[in-house]
């Protein structure tokens, strides 16, 4: 019989990652990340999203010289740092099974070359993640997520050499050792499958170290070793940690056909079978052959070690992670309108609305993501990201009504529960920027995906004090009653 509420322990909760919401980029030892160089944007152009956004070593330079936060929102974040524990109790006030939040691997090894962790970042995390222990809400901790040290992009020009896997597995077993007994549920690389849309973000590398003509091999070629990293670090956490998990975490760009003319119908399916060669990878431990023959066909040499292919087969992930946060359309007419979202872009869907930057809302991509998923892997799934990201007015009362925000998660929680109906293995979800927190794309304090308020805009002015909005007590009442309320 179908209950109204979802599976019993399903863990509901919320995510964020170090370099947008900690802020103390400079300090107790922490090195200079990819995400301290990340400037301030008003918006990402249609045109910027299939691209580097701009990356250069001259702007490079520019901010490792520049000692402010001024034109770098991600060096100040919210100040998790500092205010980790007031944080937590909102969460934990709210109801919180779970938190997902990444470790900042230059806090650790400020360049990636040390051997020697630094103490002080390894400590950081000790203390929020046993605060989570005292509290009672389960960290799902992802190891990279858009924070490498800076140095070994410019050194190594990021995930293209084989070096910067040997430091990230040291990273990983480090950090695996220091909290095996606070940590269950690991995640390796943050949305792996963006190398290709932002490969300076996710993997460090930048346009002008790449030979001409080379960038997209070097794309694949930064791929294949974050694929061995996370099965190596999955090898670690087996012999180490016998009853953890470690999960891949993909973007799920869920694409239909614009028409059914067979010619938008075949670019669709491709379009989906690259999203999916990421999890074919790390779920099922291969490389698919349609992707093989593509990379031959684009004369892409990918340079593997032998027993690359063999630890990929070996040390497959344990659960499935996912983003989600709109749906795309797909067609063979370039002259029709686009529509841009979470640095994609596709052809405008008539059917859907639009959040206030423009990406499209459809609850419905979710359960249909769940159910593809599903039945293509057939193992444990949870939404790891998910929501809107909007303007919030906070009223002369210091009340926030964002009744937009709660139409949003009440649509995609019914999917998701329809999904669950409907046979899907769900054990979780975390909605993405469970307190307001920098954006990744444009680093805009503007863009606001809480349930709490935090007083700072995109200049840095502000008190930093969290107040909760609307749709904090509502996700409360959901998590009580475990989404009996949505009825
Ligand atoms: C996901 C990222 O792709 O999208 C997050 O993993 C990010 O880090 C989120 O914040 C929303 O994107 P944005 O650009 O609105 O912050």
């Amino acid at each position: 019989m179908i209950k109204n509420t979802f599976p019993e322990n399903f863990m509901w909760g919320g995510a964020t990652a170090a370099n947008q919401v900690e802020g103390a980029w400079n300090i107790d030892g922490k090195g200079i990340s990819v995400a301290d160089v990340d400037t301030y944007k008003s918006n990402l152009a249609l045109d910027d999203y299939e691209g580097h956004v701009g990356v250069t070593l001259d702007k490079i330079q520019k901010a490792m010289e520049d000692p402010s936060d001024k034109d770098y929102p991600k060096r100040r974040g919210i100040d998790f740092y500092h205010r980790y524990k007031e944080d937590l109790a909102l969460f934990k006030e709210m109801g919180f099974k779970t938190l997902r939040v990444s470790i900042a691997w230059s806090r650790i090894f400020p360049t990636g070359e040390e051997q020697e962790p630094n103490e002080k970042g390894l400590k950081f995390y000790e203390d929020l993640l046993t605060e989570m222990q005292r509290l009672d809400i389960e960290p799902i901790v992802t190891l990279s997520h858009y924070e490498m040290p800076l140095h070994l992009a410019v050194k190594y020009n990021g995930w293209e050499d084989r070096k910067v896997m040997d430091y990230f597995v040291h990273f990983s077993k480090v950090v695996i050792d220091r909290y095996k007994d606070l940590v269950t549920y690991w995640l390796s690389f943050n949305e792996i499958d963006s190398v290709e849309r932002h490969p300076f973000k996710t993997a460090g590398i930048i346009p002008e170290q790449c030979p001409p003509g080379k960038e997209e091999e070097i794309v694949y070629q930064a791929l294949h070793h974050q694929f061995v990293a996370s099965s190596l670090a999955t090898k670690y956490l087996r012999e180490v940690s016998p009853n953890a998990k470690m999960g891949c975490m993909l973007t799920k760009l869920t694409t239909y056909p614009n028409t059914c003319k067979p010619e938008d119908v075949e670019a669709t399916f491709k379009k989906n079978t690259l999203n999916y060669f990421f999890t074919d990878i790390q779920v099922k431990g291969e490389y698919p052959p349609l992707i093989l023959n593509m990379l031959e066909r684009k004369n892409i040499n990918i340079k593997m070690e032998e027993q690359d292919l063999q630890i990929l087969k070996d040390y497959t992930v344990d659960y499935l992670s996912f983003s989600y946060y709109m749906s795309l359309t797909e067609s063979k007419d370039n002259s029709l309108e686009k529509s841009a979202g979470n640095t994609v872009v596709g052809v405008k869907n008539p059917y859907l609305e639009s959040t206030d930057w423009g990406w499209q809302i459809d609850p419905l991509g979710l359960k249909i993501s769940l159910l593809e998923l599903y039945d293509r892997y057939g193992i444990p799934m949870i939404i790891v990201e998910n929501g809107m990201g909007a303007k919030d007015e906070v009223e002369a009362d210091g009340s926030i009504h964002d009744q937009y925000r709660i139409d949003y998660f009440k649509a995609h929680f019914k999917a998701m529960k329809e999904a669950i109906d409907e046979g899907v293995d769900l054990f979780g979800y975390t909605s993405w920027g469970c307190i307001d927190l920098i954006s990744a794309g444009t680093s805009q304090m503007s863009k606001r995906y809480g349930f709490i308020y935090v007083d700072q805009d995109d200049e840095g002015n502000g008190t930093l004090e969290r107040r909760k909005k609307d749709s904090f007590y509502w996700y409360k009442e959901v998590i009580e009653t475990n989404g009996a309320s949505l009825d």
